[in-house]
């Protein structure tokens, strides 16, 4: 079977990547719109790429309103911004959320109608460049297809796709990691992680996605507690953001499975940051798919060195989950309860928030196919 691969034309990476891009973007237009939020423009991290930018005389205009995750109220006030101060080209600085809105921008830049009428479509014709600068080491966004975009009159998470919304430009830099906080270096590296997983266990993955998903879970294993314990650690920051990057084009070019497919109904309705709803189902999504494909999982248990001589491969799936169950632990992800959910409330939930993962489609691509009380069951033993 033939398969198609696909991933940013250009890729900078690595100590001083910022520094180095100055001359990539130079070639990319004359003025761009600087897609991002306010804490970045606050804590510096919008200066590191501005200061570049004027180093090689480009013009710019910051937009710096995606504060939450992004509305179609935010991509159409990007869209007037970018057109009333004739900008040529984009640039997303943050977390997955100016990432994902400046993409849905570029793609109404030169695609007709209105973002709601693209839900469930491949948006087709080719955006102005977009450069992605990702300052978390988690969404994968600056590698992916994919845009989140809330449709707030119907109050709807839509998942925008198309491979026009890949970056040309995915800068790398780990300097512009290192002000995350531990909750966000926890969060965000769980859901890198879990990218990963589900690549490499999906139904859908591919030799070269596999390589990508192994890569990344190494990397991400070896690193993610140095940097959760210790933020200001660079090297731990810069394998993890090679480890999310790599993680974002593994599940870009196979799908994320069960895991995703739950948590993002736990993050409509209890407004859980994405990452978290992630850890908070690793163990037990994983519990039920392991049965699936343990080759798969004892492979992962190899790649990351806790397979011992003479362990079947459930045994060493078996080991890898509560080697995932140890990480979580040690780097305090809460469960439900902790982060303050109501019993109740959750349980009346549970068979609307199984019907929505189902539909979704995610949960599809997982080896071991759930049924909707697969899902409700799960759901329940999460709470513990
Ligand atoms: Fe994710």
């Amino acid at each position: 079977m033939a398969h198609k691969f696909l991933i940013p034309k250009n890729i900078i990476s690595g100590k001083g990547a910022i520094q180095e891009a100055g001359t990539y973007i130079k070639e990319l237009g004359t003025r761009a719109l600087i897609v991002t939020d306010n804490i970045m423009v606050n804590i510096g991290n919008v200066s590191k790429v501005t200061n570049v930018l004027d180093n090689v005389g480009v013009k710019y205009e910051i937009y710096s309103d995606v504060n939450c995750e992004p509305t179609d109220t935010i991509v159409e006030r990007g869209i007037e911004l970018y057109k009333n101060n004739k900008c040529d080209f984009l640039i997303g600085i943050g977390g997955g959320s100016p990432i994902d809105a400046m993409k849905a921008i570029g793609a109404m830049i030169t695609n007709p109608g209105h973002i709601t009428d693209y839900m469930g479509k491949v948006i087709k014709n080719p955006t102005p460049p977009l450069v992605a600068v990702p300052t978390t080491a988690g969404t994968g966004s600056e590698a992916t297809q994919f845009t989140i975009i809330s449709d707030t009159k119907n109050n709807v998470k839509m998942l925008l796709k198309g491979p026009i919304l890949i970056p040309i430009l995915a800068v790398i830099d780990a300097e512009l990691t290192m002000t995350a906080p531990p909750n966000v270096t926890a969060a965000t590296g769980i859901d890198a992680l879990t990218h990963a997983v589900e690549s490499y266990t999906s139904r859908v993955a591919q030799p070269l996605s596999d390589t990508f998903a192994l890569s990344a879970i190494k990397r991400i294993f070896n690193n993610l507690r140095k940097a959760y314990n210790d933020g200001k650690d660079f090297e731990a920051r810069n394998e993890l953001a090679l480890g999310a990057l790599e993680a974002g084009i593994a599940f870009n070019n196979s799908s994320v499975t069960l895991i995703h497919g739950m948590s993002r109904p736990i993050g409509a309705l209890f407004h859980v940051p994405h990452g978290l709803a992630n850890a908070m189902l690793f163990v037990e999504c994983l519990n039920f798919a392991v049965e699936g494909a343990p080759e798969r999982f004892a492979n992962i248990a190899k790649t990351i060195g806790i397979y011992k001589n003479n362990m079947s491969d459930i045994e060493a799936a078996k080991e890898l989950v509560s080697e995932i169950k140890k990480i979580c632990y040690d780097i305090n992800i809460p469960n439900l309860e902790e982060y303050g959910i109501e019993r109740a409330e959750f349980f009346e939930n549970i068979d609307k928030m199984s019907e929505d993962a189902l539909a979704s489609g995610s949960p599809a691509n997982t080896i071991k196919q759930p049924e909707k009380q697969d899902i409700a069951n799960i759901y329940k033993k999460i709470w513990g």
